[in-house]
């Protein structure tokens, strides 16, 4: 059984802090260290952690409800979900990819960008992914682009981790690009992402692939993501939509968004 960590969650209000800025203590012999909720690397090395945290604690409901939508999405096409190849961009230890794994899929490869994240997955789920890559999709190198798109995926999936200094525009748009025309994209935001007032260049990226007739949209769903740190709900939304065709540079430097 995974050993409970004793967590201390701050006495004051964070409600002023970023949600990426947020922390807790984790209280061992050696005292308290203090870690943010984004600081992956540390949580991951903690057995059971993370899933204590986010999962237990705060509870967060996103890759049950994207993997809902994916699957009513797939079951409006002739497509069946136990034939998906399925690409799980920012993977980390590997909730996503149980969840999937519940459902049957056909492939599941993985790709995050701190070592951490994998070697979480191989000691906490074993034989989850039959590929994991450990790389940085803004920075691609041909060899590796060429080995990840044999792996023919026709399926994206992106839980938790868009935004938020996390996975950037350029390595969105690669990991679609990489998936096959008539796939299936499927992913997470938070809901101010949608607001008009938020200019960041991975709010606009999204806003305009929407309406684009790079992907036609099957479900958007606004849910709770999870619990704060101050027991608010996080609202966000889940989206699941076909991809068409690959997303050109032009089109994205034609809406003024840096790839
Ligand atoms: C909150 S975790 C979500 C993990 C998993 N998808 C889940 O639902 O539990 C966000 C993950 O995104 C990863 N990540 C952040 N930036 C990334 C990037 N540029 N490329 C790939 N993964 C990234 C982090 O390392 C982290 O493992």
């Amino acid at each position: 059984m995974v050993k409970r960590h004793r967590i201390q969650f701050p006495k004051s209000e964070l409600s002023n802090l970023n949600q990426d800025e947020a922390y807790f203590y984790l209280q061992g012999s050696g005292g308290n260290r203090k870690i943010r909720f984004h600081d992956y690397d540390e949580i991951y090395q903690v057995q059971g952690l993370y899933e204590q945290i986010f999962y237990d604690r705060l509870k967060c409901t996103s890759p049950t409800k994207v993997t809902s939508i994916l699957e009513s999405a797939v079951k409006q096409s002739q497509d069946n979900f136990s034939e998906l190849r399925i690409l799980d961009l920012g993977a980390g230890n590997g909730m996503m990819g149980e969840e999937l794994k519940k459902h049957g899929v056909s492939r599941l490869i993985g790709v995050d960008i701190v070592d951490e994240a994998y070697d979480a997955t191989i000691r906490d789920r074993p034989g989850i992914y039959d590929a994991y890559y450990v790389d940085d999709f803004t920075k691609l190198d041909d060899d590796k682009k060429e080995e990840i798109i044999s792996w023919q995926c026709d399926c994206m999936v992106t839980v938790a981790a868009l935004g938020f200094g996390d996975i950037p525009t350029k390595a969105f748009i690669e990991a679609f690009n990489i998936i096959k025309s008539q796939g299936w994209v499927a992913f997470n935001i938070k809901e101010t992402f949608f607001d008009a007032s938020d200019e960041s260049g991975f709010s606009k990226m999204i806003r305009e692939l929407i309406f684009s007739r790079y992907i036609d949209i099957y479900y958007i769903e606004r849910y709770r993501h999870r619990l704060s740190i101050e027991g608010e709900p996080l609202y966000y939304f889940a989206i699941a939509g076909r991809k068409n065709s690959d997303v050109p540079d032009e089109f994205l430097a034609s809406k003024g968004i840096m790839a």
